[in-house]
């Protein structure tokens, strides 16, 4: 879909994917400890819900926890787990003002019991909501993500409801953490790093990746409006040759 940005035509990213990485360095160096830098990042978020959904983007997913982050010293976890507790606490109020849906995804059982229910009632206070469809990944990984659909259509094929023959992309697809929502068109990863780390495997199959130094609590509107630019730049082929006259597709 395209978008106007400051009087400017673009292709505007469907949905744009976020590994919000830097909080630790941000607040090192204003010489912090390291959940001043996450807080700060919390802030960051909410106001790139806003600026996101204002761009025109209708899918917006979060790294928030991973499930490597466990490895963390306690102090930090539970730092994060309270940010997290104190968001959820008010998104329900907040979501429902902006039209905003948020879902949660990764494996949510291993998280405090009033994280979890405060999690499924944010999800159920929001599922009517049609403005920014916004994800959080919460204790996510992307194998382990892989692993539990796996697990699950391997029952369903023990069970008689599925063919190994029927397991086709789309199958696989409805049994992520992600089966209602459309693959990442773009992710975004601050503060320099260029990797992956475990998220979203199967769904970033073609999107594009831009990668900035900004850390996480810096990057705003103007950050966003970038890494637009920076995606309106690439020529998305998804295995195909631009022009090819005639496909061969089997
Ligand atoms: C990565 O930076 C950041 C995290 C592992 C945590 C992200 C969490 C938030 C932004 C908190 C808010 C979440 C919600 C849903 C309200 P890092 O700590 O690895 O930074 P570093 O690489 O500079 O050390």
């Amino acid at each position: 879909m395209q978008g106007v940005i400051d009087g400017v035509t673009y292709e505007i990213p469907n949905h744009v994917a976020v590994i919000m990485d830097g909080n630790g360095r941000w607040a090192k160096k204003r010489l912090m400890p390291r959940g001043f830098g996450h807080r700060q990042g919390g802030k960051a978020l909410e106001q790139a819900c806003e600026d996101i959904w204002h761009l025109g983007v209708k899918y917006f997913t979060v790294y928030a926890f991973s499930t490597e982050n466990w490895k963390r010293s306690v102090e930090e976890v539970t730092g994060i787990m309270n940010i997290l507790r104190n968001y959820l606490k008010t998104a329900a109020e907040r979501c429902n003002r902006e039209n905003m849906r948020m879902r949660v995804i990764g494996d949510r059982h291993v998280l405090d019991e009033d994280i979890q229910s405060e999690i499924h009632r944010v999800e159920e206070a929001t599922k009517q909501n049609t403005g920014l469809q916004f994800t959080v990944a919460i204790n996510y990984g992307g194998r382990d993500e892989i692993r539990r659909a796996m697990a699950s259509i391997a029952k369903e094929v023990e069970e008689g409801k599925l063919s190994s023959a029927d397991i086709s992309d789309e199958v696989i697809a409805k049994h992520l953490d992600t089966w209602e929502l459309p693959d990442p068109d773009l992710l975004i990863r601050t503060s320099g790093e260029e990797r992956i780390s475990n998220f979203l495997l199967w769904q970033l199959a073609y999107a594009e990746f831009y990668f900035t130094d900004v850390l996480w609590p810096d990057f705003d509107r103007d950050c966003f409006i970038d890494a637009i630019k920076y995606y309106n730049s690439r020529d998305r082929r998804y295995g195909g040759v631009k022009d090819a006259k005639q496909s061969s597709k089997k």
